[in-house]
């Protein structure tokens, strides 16, 4: 497998010198952009959009076409792991995802089953590989789940929640069927991530956006441990290319040395934690990737690009190992020509710091 033409986000993830620091954006397919909205129209719905591999692959790249973006993410949902398991995913309009049978009964748990990602996620792998046909290799594609607790959060709760009353009570009073969900679900989840590994993906992140919820004895017991199983099971290298993984804890900045600890290539951050603070923090162990508030982008354009320079300059000099993102997902109020500052801004600056 050769390298994507722009491979300056790969380089990043291995602490390689890049021309420029790489941004992508979490979310960056959404509801931000017309276009994806006309296409999720035809698709008539979230879900039959992640479903159809034509669409999910169109709503991939319309980003790239706009922006100049340095990778591209498959389009999917963290969610469709535990629909595969048979818990009946289905979305509400505004009132997010929901599970038609929550795990709430005993037995429902001991029947937890891993799914077959080439079966029940065919649909995953068949995206993946029409993306990878559709960028002619310009740019990498990055692959993800859910981690095993944010999983869980919703296997559980059955919704979203303010509080995850019922994680938490099962956390506390039946640590064993919680670790029988979260066991049986990092199974899934290395299944599924090696699966779109073979099918072309050239980096992989997991999204852990509730651990930062946890105590920080529950969170190593309860989310940490399977993600560093996780880490542990993937395919490290494809076609002579070492894959990287980015493990990204929403709130996690107080455990970042253990993060970094699990064996992943680099750490996600979100905005509560100097970057500059981080780097010193985990010395030249692991690439970051963050950090930038996303309202920022709700900002004037010249506020939004001063912002992104304050981030740059806060990771520093010698600026190997940063991929530029948000802390936590693009919100769909964004206006779009507001990313547009933003990507240049990080582009030209960033070329800037590496002439001094
Ligand atoms: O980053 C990308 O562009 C890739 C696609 C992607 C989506 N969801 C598309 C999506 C990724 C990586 C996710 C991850 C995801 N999904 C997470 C982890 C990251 C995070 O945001 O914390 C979580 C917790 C979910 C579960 C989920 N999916 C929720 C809570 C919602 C509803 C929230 C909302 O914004 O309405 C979704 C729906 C969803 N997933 C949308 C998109 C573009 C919006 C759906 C729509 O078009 O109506």
């Amino acid at each position: 497998m050769t390298r994507p033409r722009n491979d300056n986000f790969i380089r990043a993830l291995h602490r390689e010198p890049t021309d420029h620091t790489p941004i992508w954006l979490m979310r960056q397919a959404g509801r931000y952009l017309p276009e994806y909205c006309e296409t999720r129209k035809r698709a008539g719905s979230f879900l039959q959009l992640c479903k159809n591999p034509a669409m999910a692959c169109e709503v991939t790249l319309q980003p790239l076409a706009r922006y100049n973006l340095d990778a591209a993410i498959l389009f999917s949902d963290i969610l469709t792991v535990p629909d595969a398991m048979g818990l009946g995913l289905y979305f509400t309009e505004g009132e997010g995802p929901k599970f038609e049978r929550p795990l709430r009964e005993e037995w429902a748990i001991r029947d937890l089953t891993t799914p077959d990602p080439y079966d029940h996620l065919r649909y995953v792998m068949d995206g993946v590989c029409e993306i990878r046909r559709a960028l002619h290799n310009s740019a990498p594609l990055i692959g993800f789940s859910g981690s095993p607790y944010t999983l869980a959060c919703y296997m559980v709760e059955g919704a979203s929640s303010s509080d995850y009353r019922r994680v938490k009570t099962m956390i506390y009073d039946r640590p064993d069927l919680m670790h029988k969900i979260l066991s049986v679900t990092a199974d899934a989840v290395i299944a599924y991530l090696n699966a779109q590994i073979e099918s072309g993906v050239q980096a992989v992140m997991i999204f852990d956006s509730w651990g930062g919820g946890l105590s920080a004895a529950a969170y190593q017991e309860f989310s940490l441990q399977y993600m560093q199983r996780i880490v542990a099971g993937l395919i490290k290298e494809k076609d002579g290319e070492r894959v990287p993984s980015i493990v990204f804890t929403k709130g996690g900045g107080l455990w970042l040395e253990s993060i970094a600890d699990i064996g992943c290539d680099a750490v996600g951050l979100d905005w509560t934690i100097d970057l500059g603070e981080a780097r010193r923090r985990v010395g030249h162990k692991v690439a970051l990737q963050g950090n930038l508030d996303p309202n920022v982008l709700f900002a004037a354009p010249d506020k939004i690009a001063v912002e992104a320079k304050k981030v740059l300059d806060s990771y520093g000099p010698g600026n190997t190992g940063h991929v530029f993102n948000l802390g936590h997902g693009i919100s769909q109020f964004t206006p779009p020509e507001h990313v547009a500052v933003l990507v240049e801004t990080v582009h030209d600056y960033s070329k800037g710091l590496r002439k001094i």
